[in-house]
């Protein structure tokens, strides 16, 4: 945990939207991280401003119904989770009156919603920074290192399979009109985001997939850790994918294998990356996230001409990643160099997802079981 370095005071930081996201990942780091002290906290649902209002440690901040109610002059950084289709509304406003903005993922909905947060980020002279917090993890950076010793990466793997964990069913996660999607915009921007490293500025030159939805009528199928308010098994209370699959190519020639589901017939939940190089091949297995339905532990494999030697790497506690991302914060706060970083990731990830999602949309949008 990093103090902040001598004459430089904590950063003063709203946060905005005060559910799940805020209050079990956010608002307890900000707390204990001596870099930042917390101002303010906003929402304008009554429940969000009440749950603060009790949690330890936050009872005496200020909490405001409205981002609007914020002044630039006290704030150094607005830490945004609010639900997927007011990210771009609610970031453009903060970055626009100049207020930094970390913004949690997916950053944006549409290639249209990025080039506004481009456009705000540059009129308000104020950085954009995004929440994915994958690339953090102890073991990602493990397999990162092995990849560096893999000669020219041609194809990348990328699963994250929950056994079960469609977040809020029934609610705003599960409406295409409010969340853009379903478990591609969710675990599929994690996916995306870890690759990154792997496949350095290269556009996708195709992009193709396919979306199921044979899983999120069925109660069980909830993210049991979120304790959200379980909603009726009715097939017409939800629009999105449970699972998505896509292949994609780069510029140069690289491809991708995707596949990101809420549930599956799984017992535990899985993230597997496989990273094929010209000089060999790396696998992890772990599990990304706050699921306690999870692997054990850790594991990273490399194989060379027939032999497959296993590499050690830390099992971290649960959500040691978004520590480590907090920790850099500051630095990337204060990197001049910082602004329009984030939004040209932004734009490769949102441009793939909307093709893979263009081509896997068939006449009834994403076929839906019958509850189980
Ligand atoms: N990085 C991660 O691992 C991770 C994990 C969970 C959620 N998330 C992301 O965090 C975001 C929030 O998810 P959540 O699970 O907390 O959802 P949630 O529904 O629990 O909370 C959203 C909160 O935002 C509030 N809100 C709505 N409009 C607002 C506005 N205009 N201004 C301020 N607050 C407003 C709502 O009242 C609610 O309290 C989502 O985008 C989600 O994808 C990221």
């Amino acid at each position: 945990m990093s103090a902040p370095s001598v004459g430089e005071a904590p950063i003063r930081t709203a946060v905005v939207g005060l559910g799940w996201a805020a209050r079990s990942i956010w608002l307890p780091r900000l707390l204990r991280n001596p870099a930042f002290t917390v101002t303010a906290a906003v929402d304008p649902d009554e429940r969000g401003r009440a749950a603060v209002a009790e949690a330890e440690g936050a009872d005496r901040l200020p909490v405001l119904a409205a981002v609007h109610d914020l002044d630039p002059a006290e704030v150094d950084l607005a830490v945004v989770a609010v639900p997927n289709h007011l990210h771009c509304a609610v970031a453009t406003e903060l970055l626009a009156k100049g207020i930094p903005v970390f913004l949690e993922k997916p950053v944006c909905l549409t290639s249209e919603e990025a080039e506004r947060l481009a456009a705000a980020e540059r009129s308000g002279g104020a950085v954009l920074l995004a929440g994915s917090a994958a690339r953090y993890r102890a073991d990602v950076r493990g397999l990162y290192r092995i990849a560096a010793r893999l000669g020219h990466i041609r194809h990348v793997e990328l699963a994250w399979v929950r056994a079960r964990g469609v977040p809020d069913r029934g609610g705003w996660f599960t409406q295409r009109s409010l969340a853009g999607g379903g478990a591609l915009v969710d675990l599929g921007w994690h996916l995306f985001d870890i690759a990154v490293p792997l496949l350095g500025t290269a556009a996708f030159r195709h992009a193709i997939g396919t979306v199921s939805a044979d899983f999120i009528t069925q109660r069980s199928s909830g993210a049991a850790w979120r304790g959200d308010d379980d909603g009726p098994a009715l097939p017409g209370a939800t629009d999105v994918e449970d699972t998505a699959r896509g292949f994609l190519v780069t510029d140069d020639g690289r491809s991708v294998v995707l596949h990101a589901s809420w549930a599956s017939h799984e017992a535990l939940d899985t993230t597997r990356v496989t990273i094929d190089g010209s000089g060999g091949s790396a696998t992890l297995r772990c599990t990304f996230g706050f699921s306690p339905n999870r692997l054990e532990k850790s594991t990273l494999t490399r194989t060379v001409d027939g032999t497959t030697r296993p590499v050690a790497v830390p099992t971290e506690p649960i959500g040691t990643e978004y520590d480590r991302q907090l920790d850099l914060l500051p630095a990337q706060l204060r990197d001049p160099a910082g602004r329009g970083r984030v939004i040209e990731e932004v734009r490769r990830t949102i441009g793939a997802i909307e093709r893979v999602y263009a081509s896997a949309r068939i006449p009834r949008e994403v076929r839906v079981s019958a509850p189980v």
